[in-house]
C-alpha cells in the first residue's frame, strides 16, 4: 500500500510528500460500491437525474455512476467558490446551467466534500426554483461544519477530517486531483 513518501506518491505529486493518506484507493471503492447501492434503493421509481458539480466530483461520480443500478441520466453544474485559496470564498458562481430538464426528475446533487456548504447552498436556492420532484445531494465527503444542508444531505461517503484534503478530483489550486486515493495535504 501506499504511504505518503513511497516512490509512486512522490512520482505523481512531482516530490511533494503529502502529511497522510486519509482514504485509500480500496476505501474509497468499497463507500463508493455502497452508495451506488444506497441510492438504487432510494429511488425505486421516476426518473432520476444525477448532477455532478464539476469539477471536483468528476472521479467520484464517473465511479459512483456505474454503481447505480437502475436508470438514469447524467449532467453537470460549473461553480466556482475557492479560487487558489485553502478557505472558502462565499461567493459562488454558476458557470454552466445543466441543459437536461429537471422539471418532475428526482434530482441527486454529486458534491465532492461539504465544507461550509455555501456552494450548495447557492445551488440548491437555483435549483429548488425548476419544478423537480425531488432534491437531494450526495457527497462523498462531510467536514461537518455545513448547517444550512443538511436536510438535503442524503448520501455521505465519509466523514473528513478538518483538513485540506487532496485528490480524487479534489484540488489544491488545480492540481493533485489526479490521484487514485484522498491525502491530507498540510
Ligand atoms: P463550501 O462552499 O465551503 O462547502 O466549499 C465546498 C467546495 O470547496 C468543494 O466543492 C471543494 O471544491 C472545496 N473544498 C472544500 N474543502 C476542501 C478540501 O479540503 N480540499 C479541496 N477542496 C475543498
Ligand atoms: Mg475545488
Amino acid at each position: 500500500m501506499s504511504t505518503p513518501s513511497t516512490p509512486d506518491v512522490l512520482r505523481r505529486t512531482g516530490g511533494r510528500p503529502v502529511k497522510s493518506i486519509v482514504f485509500d484507493e480500496a476505501t474509497i471503492a468499497n463507500r463508493v460500491e455502497e452508495l451506488g447501492a444506497e441510492i438504487t434503493e432510494a429511488y425505486p421509481d421516476g426518473d432520476l437525474l444525477v448532477l455532478g458539480l464539476l469539477k471536483g466530483s468528476f472521479i467520484f461520480l464517473s465511479d459512483l455512476v456505474r454503481k447505480i443500478e437502475r436508470p438514469i441520466q447524467v449532467d453537470f453544474l460549473v461553480a466556482s467558490s475557492y479560487g487558489a485559496g485553502k478557505v472558502s470564498s462565499g461567493t459562488v458562481r454558476l458557470l454552466y446551467d445543466p441543459e437536461t430538464r429537471l422539471e418532475g426528475k428526482h434530482i441527486l446533487l454529486v458534491e465532492d466534500i461539504i465544507d461550509t456548504g455555501k456552494t450548495l447552498k447557492r445551488l440548491m436556492g437555483l435549483l429548488g426554483t425548476r419544478q423537480a420532484r425531488s432534491l437531494a445531494i450526495c457527497a462523498l465527503l462531510d467536514k461537518e461544519l455545513a448547517t444550512e444542508v443538511r436536510s438535503e444531505l442524503r448520501f455521505v461517503g465519509f466523514r473528513a477530517p478538518p483538513a485540506f484534503l487532496v485528490g480524487y478530483g479534489l484540488d489544491h489550486a488545480e492540481n493533485f486531483r489526479h490521484l487514485p486515493f484522498i491525502a491530507d495535504l498540510e
